[in-house]
């Protein structure tokens, strides 16, 4: 039988943990404030910033979404995050991702200083991670690294082939894995025979961001499949993962829409009220 792994369910979960953080800090007068900074107009970036911005109100944190024009010069951009920074009374800020292509700003990873940089993206962030010391987890593996706790799926000895080796996704969850004591072997949709790797694995994370790519006669049976995927194809959301397929080969499989996605934003929460709580601490 295949267990699907109920992303909704467990956002929502996490969301109540979220409240009750909040209602905690709230007795002693401090409020989270998280900052979404927008560069342009994408549609897919609309609809991710309007749901943080919702579970934020849902959870009781201040947001504010900042919308800047495509056209906006680097130098602005630079200078706003600049402010952000330095500003006491803001303790999270979100920078998304992709900004307008023509925007070729060095080290962009950078820009939001560690303490607070929710997103868990900054090299000294990351770095905490593949060391496995206390730090502003990114988001999306955070929510992975929860399903894997809410099912009860032992990470131990496992071998996990991570096909996406992206800044944000693909590097802090093998980050997590291999501090989890999991085998790990990192692919991409460049990787010569994809297939070799994927048939060994206990589990396959697909964070590539290619429609369908992960095929049911790659994978062996039982296997556990986490899709991050969320590709828009003929108008319609689709993930790394042909989902129809591959499921009757799973023993757990994450749906898209209702998986992965969804734990992100939630995750994003979490981090929001740990940098809340180390600032007011201080
Ligand atoms: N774009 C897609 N996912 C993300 C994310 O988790 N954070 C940011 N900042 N941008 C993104």
């Amino acid at each position: 039988m295949t267990v699907l792994m109920n992303g909704k369910a467990l956002e929502q979960k996490i969301l109540e943990q979220a409240k009750i953080k909040v209602i905690e800090l709230k007795k002693k007068n401090i409020v989270p404030v998280l900052k979404v900074i927008q560069v342009g107009n994408d549609a897919g970036s609309n609809s991710y910033i309007a749901r943080k911005i919702k579970s934020a109100a849902l959870v009781g944190i201040d947001s504010e979404h900042i919308k800047l024009p495509e056209t906006v010069s680097e130098k602005k951009l630079l200078e706003l995050i600049d402010s952000l920074n330095k500003n006491k009374k803001v303790h999270g800020i979100l920078l998304q991702l992709p900004l307008p292509k023509k925007m070729k700003i060095p080290d962009l990873m950078e820009l939001i200083i560690p303490e607070k940089d929710v997103d868990g993206f900054h090299p000294i962030n990351q770095g905490r991670i593949l060391l496995g010391e206390k730090a502003f987890i990114s988001c999306t593996p955070q929510g992975i690294m929860r399903l894997f706790e809410e099912y009860k799926i032992d990470l131990t000895g496992k071998n996990i082939v991570m096909v996406g080796r992206s800044n944000i996704v693909g590097k802090p969850m093998t980050s997590l894995l291999i501090n989890a004591s999991a085998t790990v072997t990192v692919c991409n949709t460049k990787t010569k025979n994809l297939a070799e790797h994927t048939k060994k694995a206990d589990i396959v994370i697909v964070a590539a961001g290619s429609p369908k790519l992960l095929k049911a006669e790659m994978v062996k049976k039982n296997v556990i499949v986490i899709d991050v995927g969320m590709n828009k194809v003929e108008g319609k959301l689709c993930g790394d993962v042909d989902f129809e397929a591959v499921k009757k080969k799973s023993s757990y499989i994450t749906p898209v829409p209702g998986g992965v996605g969804r734990l992100t934003t939630a995750c994003l929460m979490l981090n929001t009220i740990k940098a809340a709580e180390m600032q007011e601490k201080k």
